[in-house]
């Protein structure tokens, strides 16, 4: 399967510390962020990634991951988001190359300590709808929310809602199959003015086509707020991952 990483967006909530560089630029712990998805990646068995970068000091990113060779990758394309309208938006900008294929898509500061190998073979079992995956958070307000049932079926899904239904965060990995490019097109701006991927996950559930299912480990979203970032760097640096 393809990979797809979106890195654009300015940072904004890190700032002052991204009003120069992106981001996914920024350190957690020993290395750049943005290479824990890509190892993420590589250790799930995908050996194509496209990374969408943007935002400041997006030509960094070549300067940092090359072709992609010390990662191992077979190869690391690249694409430039020109503003950040959203990740639906992002990832839109990868619809040309990968073509007709299913896709797992991972947001550039996410921070997984498992590999996820077994839901990529899964979906190639069964290569039809969307899968998200699920985290159990203490502030679910500041991320997209899942409801689910007690057999772990999707009965709703918010993004950053003020009075979440459940502590079942939405992490930033995603699997695709061709539909996603169809619903993408159907977006309109959310009120914080970008194309958001709760919606395109929004047409999937209305269609039936969304499957959820519960993380083991540890996930992070380095990029929510300064004091995640700090304690990501924290959790890294006392963790396997380092
Ligand atoms: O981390 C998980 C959360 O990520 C999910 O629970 C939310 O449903 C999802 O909307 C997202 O929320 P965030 O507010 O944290 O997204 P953020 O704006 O931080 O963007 C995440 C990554 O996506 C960022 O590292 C770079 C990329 N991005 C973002 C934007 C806005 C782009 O490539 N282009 C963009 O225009």
């Amino acid at each position: 399967m393809k990979g797809i990483i979106l890195a654009g967006g300015l940072g904004t909530r890190l700032s002052p510390l991204t009003k120069v560089t992106n981001k996914c630029l920024l350190p957690v712990y020993d290395r750049p962020m943005i290479y824990y998805p890509i190892q993420s990646m590589v250790k799930s068995g995908i050996e194509d990634i496209l990374l969408v970068c943007g935002g400041n000091a997006a030509g960094e990113f070549l300067r940092i991951l090359g072709n992609g060779e010390e990662f191992g990758l077979k190869h690391l394309h690249y694409t430039y988001q020109k503003e950040p309208k959203g990740i639906a938006d992002a990832l839109g900008l990868a619809r040309e190359w990968v073509d007709d294929k299913p896709v797992c898509v991972m947001l550039a500061d996410n921070i997984l300590q498992n590999p996820f190998e077994n839901y990529i073979k899964e979906f190639e079992s069964d290569p039809i709808g969307a899968r998200i995956f699920l985290s159990e958070v203490e502030h679910p307000e500041w991320y997209g929310v899942a409801e689910i049932d007690d057999e772990g079926k999707v009965l709703s899904l918010s993004e950053k809602p003020q009075d979440p239904k459940s502590n079942l965060a939405a992490i930033g990995l995603y699997i695709y199959d061709k539909t996603v490019w169809e619903y993408i097109d159907r977006l309109t701006p959310s009120q914080r003015g970008e194309l958001e991927i709760t919606d395109v996950n929004n047409y999937y559930l209305q269609d039936n086509k969304l499957k959820a299912c519960k993380i083991d480990g540890y996930w992070a979203d380095a990029g929510e707020s300064i004091e995640m970032y700090m304690s990501t760097n924290m959790k890294v640096w006392k963790s396997e991952l380092k």
